[in-house]
C-alpha cells in the first residue's frame, strides 16, 4: 500500500517535486574521498528517492543531474557524470519500467556522445506508456538556455508579438504539458536557484536543507512533503481566509 506522510490529506501533496541534488562533492570531501565517490553515493540515494516518490504518490519528479555550466568541471568529473547517466540507464531501466516510471529528458542532448544520446532516447521510448511517475532528468540543462531556445522557436514559427502569452511560452519549453513544480527541494543548504527551471519555478515552494544529497533520506523527504502541505500558496494574492474577513 502507498505510504503517505502521516495525517496529511492526499490533495495537499505536491504533484510535481523538483530536486537540486547538491552536496555530493562536500559529502565526499568530508570522508576524504574523491568527488566522484560523492556522485556515486548520490546516485544510490537517487534510486531510493525515486522509489520513495512512487510511494508518496508524487506524479512528476524532476532532478537536476547536469547543468549547462557543469561542463566547466574537471574533465574526469564530467566524464564520470556521463558514465553515471549511462550506468543508471543500463542498470535501472528494467526495474523502473516495471515500476511504471516514465523517463523523460530535459536539456540539450546534442553535446552528449552519440551512443549516450541513443541510450537516453531508447529509454524514453521503452517507458513512454508508463504513468505511475514521470521522471524528468535534467541533463545538460540550463533554464536560460531553455528560454532562449523557446524564444528562437517562437520567432521561427512567426508568432506575432501580441499572441505571445505565458501559456504559449510554457508550451515551447522542454516541460511542455508538465505542470509547474509545486515544490523544489535543494540539499546542502545553498540559497540559490542555479539556473534550474527558472520559468517554471515562478510560484514553486522551496524546501532547503543543510543535508548533503547522499544523506537526504526518505524520512527527510517526507518532512519536506509535510512542510509543503502546511503552506498557504497565495500566488501573489491574499489568503482566502483574509479575503472573506475583509468582505465581511
Ligand atoms: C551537485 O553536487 C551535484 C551534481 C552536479 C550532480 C548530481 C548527480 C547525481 C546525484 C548523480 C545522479 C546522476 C544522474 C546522471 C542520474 P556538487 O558536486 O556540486 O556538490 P558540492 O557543491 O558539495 O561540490
Amino acid at each position: 500500500m502507498a505510504e503517505t506522510p502521516s495525517a496529511i490529506p492526499l490533495e495537499k501533496f505536491p504533484q510535481h517535486v523538483a530536486m537540486i541534488m547538491d552536496g555530493n562533492g562536500r559529502w565526499a570531501l568530508q570522508r576524504g574521498l574523491p568527488r566522484l565517490a560523492g556522485h556515486k553515493a548520490g546516485t544510490e540515494n537517487l534510486r531510493r528517492v525515486i522509489r520513495a516518490s512512487v510511494e508518496f504518490g508524487v506524479k512528476y519528479l524532476t532532478i537536476y543531474a547536469f547543468s549547462t555550466e557543469n561542463w566547466g568541471r574537471p574533465p574526469e568529473e564530467v566524464k564520470g557524470l556521463m558514465y553515471i547517466l549511462e550506468d543508471v540507464i543500463d542498470r535501472e531501466l528494467n526495474e523502473l519500467n516495471k515500476e511504471g516510471v516514465q523517463l523523460r529528458h530535459i536539456g540539450r542532448l546534442e553535446r552528449l556522445a552519440p551512443s549516450l544520446q541513443k541510450k537516453v532516447l531508447d529509454a524514453i521510448e521503452v517507458t513512454r506508456n508508463n504513468d505511475r511517475l514521470i521522471l524528468n532528468i535534467a541533463f545538460n540543462y540550463g533554464g536560460r538556455d531553455e528560454i532562449v531556445q523557446a524564444i528562437q522557436r517562437i520567432m521561427k514559427d512567426g508568432v506575432p508579438p501580441e499572441k505571445v502569452t505565458d501559456e504559449m511560452v510554457s508550451k515551447y519549453l522542454y516541460t511542455a504539458g508538465v505542470p509547474d513544480p509545486d515544490l523544489i527541494i535543494r540539499t546542502s543548504g545553498e540559497l540559490r536557484v542555479s539556473n534550474f527551471l527558472i520559468w517554471q519555478a515562478a510560484y514553486s515552494e522551496w524546501y532547503v536543507t543543510p543535508t548533503f544529497w547522499p544523506d537526504f533520506n526518505k524520512e527527510e523527504y517526507r518532512q519536506a512533503l509535510e512542510s509543503f502541505a502546511h503552506r498557504d500558496r497565495r500566488y501573489g494574492k491574499v489568503a482566502s481566509g483574509e479575503l472573506q474577513e475583509s468582505n465581511a
